[in-house]
């Protein structure tokens, strides 16, 4: 990827900049071989594992910072020095940008579903047209997998052999207020996808954040059969939760779970009324 330097600054509205201090990354105004873009992904990806990085997009200048808010599959989402905005940034592969432009294309239509429903969604500010980065009003608080990991809803069941997989937490833990009222509000959205199975698609629990005790969609990507699939057949609560499980054990797969205290065996008898089993 060729870099070039900072000469001319004369900047257009429309235009979109990314750079290192002064040195420019991309600039959508000269000529770039399309081949090389997932080349640029992997280059802003390792410049933000150690240093913030500055997007110039519909004419003003955002610096992303170096800390990791989440990952998925698809994509890596940062922080925004003095906003209160996330940016998601794809995997440097062709596929993960284009879900990013298609979440472009789909994001005023998820936005009215929401407002319809009474779903907290939050705003999507900017989509790049190639697909490079997305702007997103940021969400404070952990994902639902973190949640329910915290407050026992699914807890680690270690195995004789050392291994480990996801059970449901005890009936005392499921009936306490704030957890019911997550459930609750699960349920609901079980209840909205019924009639929208195309716009909220994937219920796995990392697409979801809980800031102020409600329940954010945050990931509004379209989601293929599989996802789809296991969903439609949740009708209730109980069946949510065993999709629950078994998502965990593939962001396990993934590395896609938050880091988690070693179970010590002397912890077990947290599980020792477990409800039921991931397998
Ligand atoms: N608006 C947001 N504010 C804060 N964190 C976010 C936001 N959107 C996503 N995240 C975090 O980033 C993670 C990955 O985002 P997501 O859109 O689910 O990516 P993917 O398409 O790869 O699944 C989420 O699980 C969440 O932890
Ligand atoms: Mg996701």
């Amino acid at each position: 990827m060729r870099i070039v330097q900072a000469q001319d600054a004369s900047l257009t509205p429309q235009e979109v900049l990314l750079s290192i201090n002064s040195i420019h990354l991309y600039r959508s105004s000269t000529s770039h071989q399309l081949e090389n873009l997932p080349l640029l992904l992997e280059q802003m990806h390792q410049h933000l594992s150690s240093r913030p990085l500055q997007i110039f997009y519909q004419g003003r200048t955002i610096t992303i910072l170096p800390q990791i808010l989440g990952q998925g599959t698809r994509g890596i989402v940062y922080p925004v020095l003095g906003e209160n905005l996330g940016v998601k940034i794809p995997k440097p592969d062709w596929i993960s940008m284009f879900r990013l432009r298609e979440e472009g294309e789909r994001a005023i239509q998820v936005e009215n579903m929401a407002r319809e429903n009474s779903l907290d969604t939050p705003q999507n500010l900017h989509f790049d047209r190639l697909g490079l980065f997305a702007v997103k009003e940021r969400v404070s608080g952990p994902t639902l997998t973190e949640v329910f990991l915290s407050m026992g809803v699914v807890v680690r069941v270690m195995q004789p052999d050392g291994d480990w997989h996801f059970a449901l937490g005890s009936h005392e833990t499921m009936r306490s207020p704030h957890v019911a009222s997550l459930l609750w509000q699960m349920a609901r959205l079980i209840q909205v996808r019924r009639n929208n199975r195309d716009l909220l698609g994937d219920l796995g629990p990392n697409n979801f954040l809980v800031s102020s005790g409600r329940i954010f969609y945050v990931d509004i990507g379209r989601s293929f059969e599989g996802t789809l699939v296991r969903y439609d057949a949740v009708q209730n609560i109980d069946d949510y939760l065993k999709s629950v499980l078994s998502d965990l054990e593939k962001y396990k797969q993934r590395g896609l779970l938050p880091s988690l205290p070693d179970l010590h065996p002397t912890n077990r008898f947290l599980c020792k009324d477990v409800l039921l089993s991931a397998g």
